[in-house]
């Protein structure tokens, strides 16, 4: 863990120019949270909210992660939020594999400076990062070990409120973690 090194990553993130994004955007969202924090939670990119303010998931997609993050006995200012990709897609486009790749090392120093001890990856395209062939309606809340870390994607905020059917999947997962870090994660199978 090292403050400099987060802060150091948040300044090299806010002066990127290695994809086209940056022209678009209106800032860069490095992602935020305790340098030493032990659950980092890991989204695909800003939208027009995050945008504007320069912080990660504080639309709506934001606002119910709060309230998931207390089912899991957590508050926002005790993890680390970042995303896949640091600047807004324009129009909220998918990030393209090529500007997924240009972000790639920021994520990786991120979370090698962080050391959390569970990763959680919102939504497909952020899964994807650890766990490639990732089917997320069927390993949503799973405990996967990658890297000796423990990956848990589960949906992404945005598709519980779009489909409101996987809500209460959501909250289970967030309830779920919530165990594990109390009680003990799953031996490995
Ligand atoms: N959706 C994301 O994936 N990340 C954000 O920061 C906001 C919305």
């Amino acid at each position: 863990m090292s403050i400099a090194l987060i802060e150091s990553i948040t300044q090299e993130v806010e002066a990127c120019r290695a994809c086209v994004l940056c022209e678009s955007a209106l800032r860069a969202v490095p992602g935020e949270g305790p340098a030493d924090a032990a659950v980092m939670l890991i989204g695909e990119a800003p939208g027009a909210a995050e945008d504007r303010s320069g912080r990660p998931f504080v639309g709506a997609s934001g606002r119910l992660l709060d309230t998931l993050l207390r089912r899991a006995g957590l508050e926002r200012s005790g993890v680390y939020i970042a995303n896949v990709v640091k600047h807004r897609p324009p129009d909220n486009r998918d990030p393209t594999p090529a500007e997924i790749h240009a972000c790639q090392p920021f994520l990786r120093r991120q979370i090698a400076a962080i050391d959390p001890q569970v990763i959680v990856p919102l939504g497909r395209h952020a899964a994807k990062y650890w766990i490639p062939t990732i089917q997320i309606a069927l390993h949503h809340g799973r405990v996967f070990r990658v890297d000796g870390r423990l990956v848990i994607p589960m949906f992404h905020p945005a598709a519980a409120l779009y489909q409101r059917r996987n809500l209460p999947l959501l909250e289970a997962d967030f309830a779920q973690l919530g165990v594990y870090l109390r009680d003990g994660f799953p031996a490995q199978s």
